[in-house]
Order: structure tokens, then sequence, then C-alpha cells
């Protein structure tokens, strides 16, 4: 199996081991081949001056079009809050992906996103960002300090504001999906974890318009959890943004239960798992952070660059994903991506510019 020998090569080089990868679908090898050829042409940044002033976040590219914002999702993994290398057609499943999802919630909550004029590119409504980044958790997890289940492992019961049940075991389900908000912090400014009550008393978001953020996120999340489930995943947690727009209403911005910016476990495999004292199957980025961390990388000095290895790994999961939620076929797009996406971005402004 070609996924297998993909497996082998990195464990011969890494005796700390990476977590197997035990319910990928065995992509023919011929895609593994696709995939492996596309590392030389992935989508590290574009610069197209027709489009208006751009900024660069960590994985996208942002042109300002007076009330529009063209976001342009190239194929950067960032962990670590760096950059770590490109992954193939990484760009493209998180916009399509992103696009399924506004798609799936419109019922909930208006969203940003006018047009998807190429795989990698959405066309949004620009917004006035809330100063909040909306991170909602339906299980207890985590390795780290901050993490729910560090702190209620140490015997806290009283974990950012909110009372928790004694009786939790790692990596449980939590008795119902919690909120724990962070400040967005600056270019290079590390977001802060903060309450919710917080959130009112620093002035970020007045009351009324905090308990709709709420009220919403968790109707989010609970469609999020429902239609993961019908494909076989466990949404494990997320974090949303929110806009406002010119009539003053609440918008769904950025990316929806994408791999970057949600966990994922294998449903099938996580009950067993779970009875035998193991950690459920990653289905994100989260593995790339392990396989990092596993040799003794953490986070505070310039990144080794990705191995090809784990960027076609990665690139693997990312695209599982997106047809497990979606329950489409993944129609790669042409490569190379920059010059196509220029074409399709001029004719989209020829047709509606
Ligand atoms: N509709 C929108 N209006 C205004 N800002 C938006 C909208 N959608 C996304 N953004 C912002 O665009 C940026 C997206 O690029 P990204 O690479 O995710 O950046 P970051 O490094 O800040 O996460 C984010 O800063 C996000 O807050
Ligand atoms: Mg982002």
């Amino acid at each position: 199996m070609e996924t297998n020998t993909v497996r082998r090569e990195y464990h011969a080089g890494n005796s700390a081991g990476l977590p197997p990868v035990e319910s990928l679908r065995k992509f023919p090898p011929e895609f593994t081949h696709a995939l492996r050829s596309a590392l030389s042409q992935t989508l590290d940044e574009t610069d197209f001056d027709f489009l208006g002033p751009k900024t660069r976040g960590k994985v996208r590219d942002i042109y300002a079009r007076g009330d529009q914002l063209v976001l342009i999702t190239t194929d950067r993994l960032s962990a670590f809050d760096r950059i770590l290398g490109q992954v193939p057609y990484k760009g493209q499943v998180l916009n399509q992906l992103a696009a399924f999802w506004f798609e799936q919630t419109a019922d909930i909550v208006a969203n940003h996103l006018l047009a998807v004029p190429d795989p990698n590119v959405t066309v949004a409504r620009r917004c006035r960002p809330l100063p909040v980044e909306v991170v909602v958790r339906g299980y207890i997890s985590g390795v780290t300090k901050t993490a729910l289940w560090y702190r209620y492992s140490r015997g806290e019961r009283t974990i950012y504001g909110m009372d928790f049940p004694d009786g939790l075991e790692k990596n449980d389900p939590l008795p119902q999906p919690v909120i724990t908000p962070t400040t967005k912090g600056g270019p290079d400014g590390h977001d802060e974890r903060i309450t919710g009550a917080d959130v009112v008393s620093r002035g970020l978001i007045p009351s009324e318009r905090w308990d709709e953020v709420q009220d919403v996120a968790l109707s989010v999340f609970a469609r999020g959890q429902e239609i993961a489930r019908r494909a076989g995943l466990i949404l494990v947690d997320t974090k949303y943004e929110f806009g406002i727009d010119d009539q003053e209403q609440l918008v769904l911005i950025d990316e929806v239960h994408t791999p970057d910016s949600s966990r994922f476990w294998i449903a099938d495999s996580y009950v067993e798992r779970k009875a035998a004292g193991r950690e459920p199957e990653n289905f994100d980025k989260e593995f790339v952070r392990l396989y990092y961390a596993a040799q003794g990388y953490r986070g505070d000095s310039e990144p080794f660059p990705l191995p090809d290895d784990l960027a076609v790994q990665a690139a693997q999961r990312y695209i599982r994903t997106y047809e497990l939620l979606t329950g489409r076929v993944f129609e790669p797009g042409a490569l190379p991506a920059s010059p196509r996406i220029e074409h399709n971005l001029r004719a989209w402004l020829a047709a509606n510019g």
C-alpha cells in the first residue's frame, strides 16, 4: 500500500514514532504520486497587483476591494504560530470546505461568503471583525497548560469561569459544549484566554451581542457535530470568528470547521482507544504538531522545514477530511495554481467587478 510506504519511510528516520494513520483511506498509488509531484508546485504566496492592497495572514492572502475582501487560501501550513511549509492542495481543501460549511449553516447565521471564483478563492463581504475568537469545545482534552484537561486533572473544577462536574476522564465529552473565548492577538501578539464575563466587562463586545454570539456559536457547533458524526468523525473543538456588517447584523466570517480551525477525531476508533487508555486518532493537523514535538521542537526557535513525507501525509488527511465531511470526491485544481487563480479572478471581476 502506498500510504504504508509513506509511513514506513518516515518511521525509518524517526525513532520517536509518528502516530499511525490507521483509518486513512487507501488512496490509489497514482494519487499519492500526484501529491508527491505537487510538492514542487504548492502555492506559497500570491502577488496580484490588479486586486488591491494585500495583507498576509498566516494562511491566507487578503486583498481589500472596497466593501469586499478577496481571500486567497494558500498552501501554507502554520503551527506554533509559525509557517512550517506548504502542503499540496491544502489551500483548495480549506477554501472549499469552508464554503461547504457556510452553506450548511446559512439557516443559522448569515455569513460573509459572496462567491468562490476559483477553488482557492473566496470573495467575501468585508465586516468589522469582533475582537474575540470564539472557541467552542465539546470534549475535555488537550496537553498544554492552558488546556481544559490539564487544569481539570490538577483538581480544578472552575475553569475559565465555568464549573465542571467531578468524574470526567481525559477525552470525555463535556456534559454540554463550552465556550472559551480568546482575545485576538495582533500581528505578532499571542492570543489571551479570557472568560465570557471578561468579554463584556472589558468592553470587547456588548452584553446582548455576546449572548447572540454564544447562541449562534453553539448552534453552529451542534450542526458541525451532527454532520461530522454522519461522516464518521467527531468534531472535538473549533474556533469561530464573527463580524458585524454595515446593517449591524452578526456575520460568520473567516473559515468554519476546517482542519486548521478545528480538531477532528475518528469516531470508529474513539471508543475502543479510550477504553484501552489510548489517545484518539487525530484527523486534523495535530499530528504535524505531535511530529515536531516528538523531534524536540518546542515552538521557541526557527522550525525545521516540513519534511516531504509529512507534507504528503498532511495532504492526504486534509483531502480525506474534505471528502468525508462533504461526501464529495476531491477534484484537484489545475497546477500551477497561481496563473489559474489569476485567470479565474480576472474573469470573475470582468463579470462582477
Ligand atoms: N469577512 C471578513 N471581514 C473582515 N476580516 C475577515 C473576514 N474574513 C476573514 N477575515 C480576517 O482575514 C484573515 C484571514 O487570514 P488568516 O491567514 O486566517 O489570518 P490569521 O493569521 O490572522 O489567522 C483573518 O485575520 C480574519 O480575521
Ligand atoms: Mg486564521
